[in-house]
């Protein structure tokens, strides 16, 4: 059986995409944000995951409000980029893992949880984006389960929910007949906030409260409410939703972990950035 080898959470704003394809990692403005990742990426390179399982929100490229579903799971063999809009340049496509994506389907629609399946499925930034920082150089080398969560139009799921949708990949994962490594990444927030009266808004107390739960106290964010979490991080900080999902899919029956390694800066375009490295032990 599969199993699941640690989980990854980073920031995804897209403006990471211009300064990665100019070459701007040391310019003082991004070096504390590009100088986070050469540990997890040793870390990668010693555990070498297969599979990536990635929890993430679409931003209008692939769903639009007209047709927004609350959790939907690529199926593809094959997931591709297209232009956003956001100047960043379009990245090759990345190969899927069908046969996971099925078997997730599967277990977690058998969990209660009612899905949108997808055969074809394009992925913007917050796909993108992290899987060029956590592996910059040649073509991926992981191949993806992308799972798309809404936190883009209300209603939005709750963090209860969220945390549960986690928990049953990471079951499903467990129950993968295949001796593929999995490793998760969770892709959005920390608090932000782009539009209204409160735009350019930060919440470092919070941010910091939450990471520590994900340690101490995984489930500390299913107490709050959605209006609580926009509140408290920002309407698109409750991106943060992505990496309660990610700790919940580590939290499987024995599974405890360890803290590998943590970057926090503020801000990077309107964004507090975090990145969180996480390896389950027996
Ligand atoms: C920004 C952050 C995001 O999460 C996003 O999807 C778009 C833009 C930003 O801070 O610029
Ligand atoms: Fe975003």
């Amino acid at each position: 059986m599969a199993h699941i080898i640690g989980g990854v959470a980073t920031s995804h704003i897209p403006a990471i995409g211009g300064a990665i394809h100019k070459g701007l990692q040391k310019d003082p403005y991004w070096k504390p944000f590009f100088d986070g990742f050469p540990l997890v990426r040793e870390w990668l390179r010693e555990i070498k995951p297969d599979v990536l399982v990635i929890f993430y929100n679409d931003h209008g490229l692939n769903f639009f409000l007209d047709k927004m579903p609350t959790f939907a799971v690529g199926a593809a063999e094959q997931y591709d980029n297209a232009d956003e809009g956001w100047g960043i340049p379009t990245l090759p496509s990345f190969k899927g893992e069908v046969d996971l994506s099925w078997h997730i389907i599967n277990e977690v629609t058998d969990q209660g949880f009612d899905l949108v399946t997808c055969q074809e499925m394009l992925v913007d930034h917050a796909v993108t984006l992290p899987l060029k920082l956590l592996w910059p150089e040649g073509k991926c080398p992981v191949s993806v389960v992308p799972i798309c969560i809404n936190t883009v139009q209300f209603p939005l799921p709750s963090a209860r929910r969220v945390y549960a949708l986690g928990r049953a990949v990471g079951e499903a994962v467990s129950s993968w007949a295949s001796d593929k490594t999995v490793a998760v990444l969770a892709s959005g927030g920390l608090s932000h906030q782009l539009d209204g009266e409160r735009a350019g808004f930060i919440n470092k107390d919070f941010d910091l409260k939450f990471v520590d739960s994900l340690l101490t106290n995984p489930e500390w964010a299913t107490q709050f409410s959605i209006h609580d979490l926009v509140e408290k991080a920002g309407t698109q900080g409750i991106e943060l939703l992505m990496w309660l999902a990610m700790r919940g899919a580590l939290t499987t029956s024995s599974a405890k972990v360890r803290k590998v390694h943590w970057n926090y800066h503020i801000p990077i375009s309107n964004t507090a950035t975090g990145l969180l490295a996480l390896e389950t032990t027996a």
